[in-house]
């Protein structure tokens, strides 16, 4: 008699990152190597609500490796936020003899995976957001091709500022942190770097310098905001007011969730979605893949969760050292 065919799920969940197709490739084309059925579940977790759930196959996922997007879509779901709904998720799993899970997503995503795991349905996160806001992990799905956009869109603003000898202030995604506009503004020479997790003062840390930096010869600024501040519009009116320096805004928005994903998110989406499925093969649950010192590995998922990613304070100092 021929055994059944063990069958787990993918879903991507939250906000979309650059590398999810990616990521689903590998975790679909790693399930089949292991001889396992795979199930694509579209929309996040409203796919396990609604029944939309599709079985995927090697040819399923060729083509999308180098595309940004998912191909099973996304969205939030606030039924899922319910015991009701997280009953009638895990019914749906075993509705199609799924054991398991692999949730793309963020730490939302994986609040509802430790939910789903508690209904019995073994459940593994692969971190995907552009905000790379999970402690836990070194990376995230998603952030090298965020940052690469947003530095290249700053590089041309560079371009006209520099025609018009004028303030350009970016408004840089990330949700409540900083480390996309950190990045993004070393890598783009921001005279200033606005992020949540460092107080600033307008006066000194912003007007004060460009102020200095203009009377050493500086002609045009760039002023990189995160929009977890909320302080975008009011430091370019008190630039322009207090320096006399033109200052445009501009809002990058949700440009830098879309694209190619980078080399970088290719290689990291592979070998995560591998590890994944190795994991839910052992029959472990509540788990997320980590990158850690260079090495892809795996933790709890609450102990994850509990963790709070610090920012990287030396480069901000390097940034105001060196971007002057
Ligand atoms: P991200 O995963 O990018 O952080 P969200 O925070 O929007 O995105 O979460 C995505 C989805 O995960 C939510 O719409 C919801 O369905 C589910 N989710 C988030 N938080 C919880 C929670 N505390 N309990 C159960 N499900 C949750
Ligand atoms: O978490 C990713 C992210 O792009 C954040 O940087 C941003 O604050 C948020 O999602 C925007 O969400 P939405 O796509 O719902 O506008």
């Amino acid at each position: 008699m021929s055994e059944e065919k063990k069958t787990i799920g993918i879903m991507t969940s939250g906000g979309d990152a650059p590398g999810m197709n990616a990521t689903i490739r590998a975790v679909v084309r790693s399930a089949l190597a292991r001889d396992m059925r795979i199930m694509g579940i579209m929309r996040g977790y409203n796919g396990l609500l609604t029944g939309e759930v599709k079985e995927m196959h090697l040819r399923s996922v060729s083509e999308i490796l180098h595309r940004g997007g998912t191909i099973l879509y996304t969205a939030r779901c606030d039924e899922f936020r319910t015991l009701e709904g997280q009953i009638k998720a895990a019914e749906t799993c075993r509705k199609f003899g799924m054991s398991g899970v692999v949730v793309i997503g963020g730490d939302g995503s994986f609040r509802g995976a430790v939910d789903l795991s508690k209904q019995g349905i073994n459940c593994v996160g692969i971190p995907a957001t552009i905000d790379n806001d999970i402690a836990a992990s070194d990376y995230t799905i998603g952030f090298d091709t965020a940052m690469n956009t947003a530095c290249e869109m700053i590089d041309k603003l560079r371009d006209t500022s520099q025609s018009h000898e004028r303030c350009s202030v970016v408004e840089v995604m990330g949700r409540n942190a900083g480390h996309l506009a950190l990045e993004v503004g070393v890598a783009s020479g921001a005279t200033s770097i606005v992020i949540p997790e460092i107080p600033i003062d307008i006066e000194n840390d912003i007007i004060h310098k460009i102020n200095k930096v203009q009377r050493k010869g500086k002609k045009h600024f760039i002023i990189v905001v995160a929009e977890g501040t909320g302080l975008t519009n009011e430091i370019s009116r008190r630039i322009e007011e207090e320096t006399g320096i033109q200052s445009r805004v501009t809002v990058l928005g949700h440009v830098q969730r879309g694209g190619a994903p980078t080399v970088r998110e290719r290689v990291m989406a592979s070998a995560m979605g591998y590890r994944a499925v190795e994991l839910l093969s052992f029959g472990v649950t509540n788990r997320v893949v980590v990158l850690k010192n260079s090495q892809i590995t795996d933790m709890d998922i609450n102990e994850a969760l509990e963790m709070k990613k610090p920012i990287d304070l030396k480069l901000y100092k390097i940034s105001n050292t060196i971007s002057i």
